[in-house]
């Protein structure tokens, strides 16, 4: 391990090179003499899969890009021939597809983990805020790219969300009308989703990534212990709990990294519609702006918004609603007032409350799939989605209060990691 922060070659290539440009320290300063702290668990893989998981949306789809025609003519027909003529044509595809919900996979257990051991809080904010204008950016990425196969989920799902925009009083129709380009959806809403989906959301995607880990990278990671390891730092200067990033960290992901492509594998081999989740059944027949489908539903990972949306009998009320439930995590930093980080240390009521959160969320994914009228243990779908919704919402009332007037009981945080 090369040991001064400012290790230079002097002869070479890369002597030549680091004359002119700063290869070897940024190589030194991001992972090579990047401290981690060295009890990361489980949950510190999804960060690294979530890039590799964005380099496979990326590839896949430049390839993809090279047989797609972007027309309301020829869209479903040149997803056919990719499909079926193209050599490994309908390999690219599913990678894409399911790289799609393997995406949302990855990036809700990575937001999870940050849940679980406060790493929004001081002084990771911008850390959070950059990862959450992500996964905005992500949800508009795989919505715009859900129109292009141009199927009749495509064409009525984008029907639906955009007509949202209507609801809004007084400006709504004209920005309505301002994003499909057209009186409905068309080949000129479809036209610019794909200038969109394959040219400048995924430029901003890639940029804000950098940020992200730029910012991680100016204060440090956190730990499942949320102990702040640069306290505690030996004669050289180093933290005592950090390890270098290169290589102990590079061979743990990659590790993880094996283990995620084998169900990553399974599932484009084996089931890529998964059962009509990440590919839904309407979407083999193509767009049919006459008929609508019986049932209109967005993919899995849009479902708890929808439910929320659908929640109340209100559309403007349930766009605002839905809105806010999105808003609410950009302002975590500020509503959780705790002094204590990881979930290890914390009072008992907001691991239960953090554990009904995750329960409120995956209970309204399930009830965004059924029908509205649907019964299941006896009330509706739609009382069920009220009452998940209360719960949802709650959490963030709950934390506020129970922080912020001195109710939480924490347990006293070790000095050092602990494990
Ligand atoms: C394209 C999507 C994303 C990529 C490629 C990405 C990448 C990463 C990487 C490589 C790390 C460091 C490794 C790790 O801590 O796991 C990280 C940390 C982090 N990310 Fe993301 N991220 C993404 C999305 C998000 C989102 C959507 C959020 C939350 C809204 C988020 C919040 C965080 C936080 C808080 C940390 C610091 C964790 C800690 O130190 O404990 N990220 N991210």
């Amino acid at each position: 391990m090369s040991d001064a922060t400012t290790t230079k070659a002097t002869g070479g290539l890369l002597g030549w090179v680091d004359a002119r440009f700063p290869l070897t320290k940024m190589w030194n300063e991001h992972i090579a003499e990047y401290y981690a702290p060295k009890n990361f668990n489980f949950w510190y893989y999804f960060g690294s899969l979530a890039l590799i998981v964005l380099v496979n949306q990326l590839l896949t789809g430049i390839w993809l890009t090279m047989n797609y025609n972007p027309s309301a003519e020829g869209a479903f027909a040149s997803v056919e021939y990719i499909m079926r003529d193209v050599e490994w044509g309908w390999l690219i595809r599913y990678m894409h597809s399911t790289g799609a919900s393997a995406f949302f996979v990855v990036v809700y257990l990575h937001m999870f983990r940050a849940l679980m051991y406060g790493s929004y809080q001081k002084p990771r904010e911008l850390i959070w805020i950059f990862g959450m204008m992500i996964y905005l950016l992500l949800m508009a990425e795989a919505f715009m790219g859900y129109l292009l196969p141009w199927g009749q989920m495509s064409f009525w799902g984008a029907q639906v969300i955009i007509s949202l925009f209507g609801a809004i009083p007084g400006v709504g129709e004209q920005l309505a009308l301002w994003i499909r380009g057209d009186y409905n959806i068309s080949g000129v809403t479809l036209n610019r989703f794909f200038a969109l989906h394959v040219v400048a959301l995924p430029l901003a995607l890639v940029g804000l990534v950098v940020f992200h880990i730029l910012a991680l990278h100016e204060v440090g990671s956190n730990n499942p212990d949320g102990v702040d390891i640069k306290k505690n730092k030996d004669s050289s200067g180093k933290p005592k709990d950090g390890i270098p990033f290169h290589p102990y960290y590079t061979v743990k992901d990659t590790f993880g990294l094996g283990v995620f492509l084998i169900f990553f594998a399974a599932v484009v081999f084996f089931a890529p519609e998964m059962g009509g989740l990440f590919l839904e059944p309407p979407n083999f027949e193509p767009a049919n702006p006459l008929q609508t489908p019986e049932h209109i539903a967005p993919v899995w990972y849009f479902t708890a918004f929808y439910s929320i949306l659908r929640a109340v009998p209100d559309k403007f009320g349930g766009v605002v609603l839905m809105g806010l439930a999105i808003f609410m995590l950009f302002l975590l930093p500020w509503i959780d007032r705790g002094k204590v980080r990881s979930i290890r240390y914390r009072g008992l009521g907001h691991k239960v409350a953090l554990g009904l959160f995750a329960a409120a969320f995956v209970f309204l994914s399930y009830l965004g799939l059924k029908a509205p009228s649907d019964i299941i243990v006896g009330f509706t779908v739609t009382l069920w989605a009220q009452i998940w919704t209360v719960v949802y919402f709650g959490f963030f009332v709950f934390l506020y209060v129970y922080t912020a007037f001195g109710f939480e009981r924490t347990k006293p945080v070790p000095e050092r990691v602990t494990d």
